[in-house]
């Protein structure tokens, strides 16, 4: 299995790599010995879509070599392109959209068969049950709160590719975490393409928001840290800004997608707000949220946008002092509204802009972290450190990464740590080890280690 795209994503193939192993089935990161190969994909911008591609493209001369080999390709991409994909790749057998993923331990028996299959109903329903965490960790996991987006932001292919907004009942998300805490999960995230928007249309008398949730979640024990993305500002309720005020687990960082600085671009994007909206939500979180941290997304290159607009954004970005911003170049997505108007700002000019904002968001990054040296931190450890064997790393609460001395056989994986920050750099805090550190006691058999058996990435 290999997973592009977003954390709904990542999560999909988690709750269908669970399914599979429940039938039977092995992941292997040996492609040589995999008898299906399934593709997760992802079409949120031009780039994204071109990379699965291209890896289609390369599965030709493995099928011609290996008949017998099942190739699906699932998610986004499978959704939007449908059975054409099927016609225009003879070498995939499989193409299976957003919501029908669990059927694929039966389509893949059809597939043997010899007959080409598609399952493409976005209304399908999707049981979120998995017996084992097979997350990015043993203490970390991702919770979907509700499937699909009601929003029309004009240039966003999403609502066509993962349909309607669907949220789960409080219930059954409760009992996910609780089942999950017991196996040793002390980091919750909940999903959602607009979380913030969790239960409309739930249980119309009684106005069930995510803070509901949160409120809930908070109860868990042995839950330490709650998180949940991506928010929308036109949700950002008062009751949702008092849970996470209020509530002790449920961390202070919110990733708040502002797209664009400009009215007039926000209008064209159809987002439902203001710059000065925006502004107003985030200095009611920071006058009410002890350490509150935000992160963002913009978009630059959008039609028509002109420098005085771009200006708005850059400056926006300035006054605003995200700790983070995901800066992308506008693409065009078929079908979309966006998608009919002129794609007019040139690609230098995107590069340019995409640079400007960049440079910025860094040097601002720099000088947040760097705020951060001497105070003492505590550290979820998620693994590791990729560059150092000999280091390990982790987040804080508000989503930093924090990389200090440690080794994989002290077994802390999983554990809150405590760190003293002793220097900075735009992307990491580096720091020193306190003492206190205990390992964590994670269930034998809770946790399957996707990551080591397969491959998300
Ligand atoms: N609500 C979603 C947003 C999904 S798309 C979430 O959970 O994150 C993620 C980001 O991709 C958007 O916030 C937007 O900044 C960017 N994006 C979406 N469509 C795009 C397009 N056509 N071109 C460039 N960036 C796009
Ligand atoms: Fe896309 Fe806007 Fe929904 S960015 S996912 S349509 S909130």
């Amino acid at each position: 299995m290999e997973v592009f795209g977003c954390q709904m994503n990542k999560l999909d193939a988690e709750l269908l790599a669970s399914a599979l192993l429940e039938h039977g089935y092995v992941l292997t990161e040996d492609m040589e010995r995999a008898g299906v190969l399934l593709y997760y994909t992802c079409v949120v911008r031009k780039h994204a879509e071109d990379r699965v591609y291209s890896r289609i493209g390369l599965l030709k001369a493995r099928k011609k070599l290996r008949p017998d080999l099942v190739i699906g390709i699932l998610g986004c991409l499978a959704q939007s392109g449908g059975k054409e994909l099927l016609r225009r790749f003879p070498q995939v057998d499989i193409v299976c959209g957003t919501a029908e993923f669990l059927r694929l331990p039966e389509l893949i028996a059809e597939a043997r068969q010899g007959r080409a299959v598609d399952a493409l109903d976005l209304d399908a329903e999707v049981r979120f049950e998995r017996r084992w965490n097979l997350g990015p960790n043993p203490a970390q996991a991702y919770i979907s709160v509700m499937r699909g987006c009601d929003q029309t932001c004009s240039f966003c292919i999403v609502p066509t590719t993962r349909g309607p907004e669907v949220s789960r009942s409080v219930a059954e998300i409760i009992e996910e975490a609780r089942v999950l805490a017991g196996r040793g999960v002390v980091e919750v995230t909940l999903l959602g393409q607009t979380v913030n928007s969790y239960g409309k249309r739930l249980e119309p008398g009684r106005r069930i928001g995510l803070a509901n949730v949160l409120r809930e979640l908070d109860r868990i024990p042995g839950l330490q840290r709650i998180r949940f993305i991506t928010s929308h500002p036109r949700f950002m309720t008062e009751d949702l800004v008092a849970a996470m005020a209020d509530l002790e687990k449920v961390c202070e960082y919110l990733h708040l997608p502002v797209q664009s600085g400009s009215d007039a671009q926000l209008r064209r994007m159809r987002r439902g707000y203001t710059s000065g909206r925006y502004r107003e939500i985030i200095d009611r979180c920071r006058a009410r949220i002890p350490g509150f941290v935000v992160a963002t997304d913009f978009i630059v290159g959008f039609p028509g946008e002109t420098d005085a607009e771009f200006e708005e954004s850059r400056r926006l970005l300035e006054d605003v002092r995200f700790q983070g911003s995901f800066i992308f170049k506008y693409s065009p997505r078929p079908g979309t509204r966006a998608a009919e108007m002129p794609d007019d700002v040139g690609e230098e000019v995107k590069k340019e802009r995409n640079q400007t904002l960049l440079k910025l968001q860094q040097r601002i990054s720099s000088e947040i972290h760097k705020a951060r040296i001497g105070s003492e931190e505590e550290v979820l450890v998620e693994g590791i450190s990729k560059n150092d064997p000999n280091r390990l790393t982790g987040r804080n609460r508000a989503h930093q990464i924090i990389v200090f001395p440690g080794r994989r056989e002290e077994g802390l994986e999983g554990c809150l740590v405590r760190v003293r920050i002793t220097a900075a750099t735009p992307l990491t805090l580096i720091g020193e080890r306190l003492a206190g550190a205990v390992p964590g006691a994670i269930p034998a058999g809770a946790f399957v280690p996707l990551g080591e058996v397969g491959k998300i990435v």
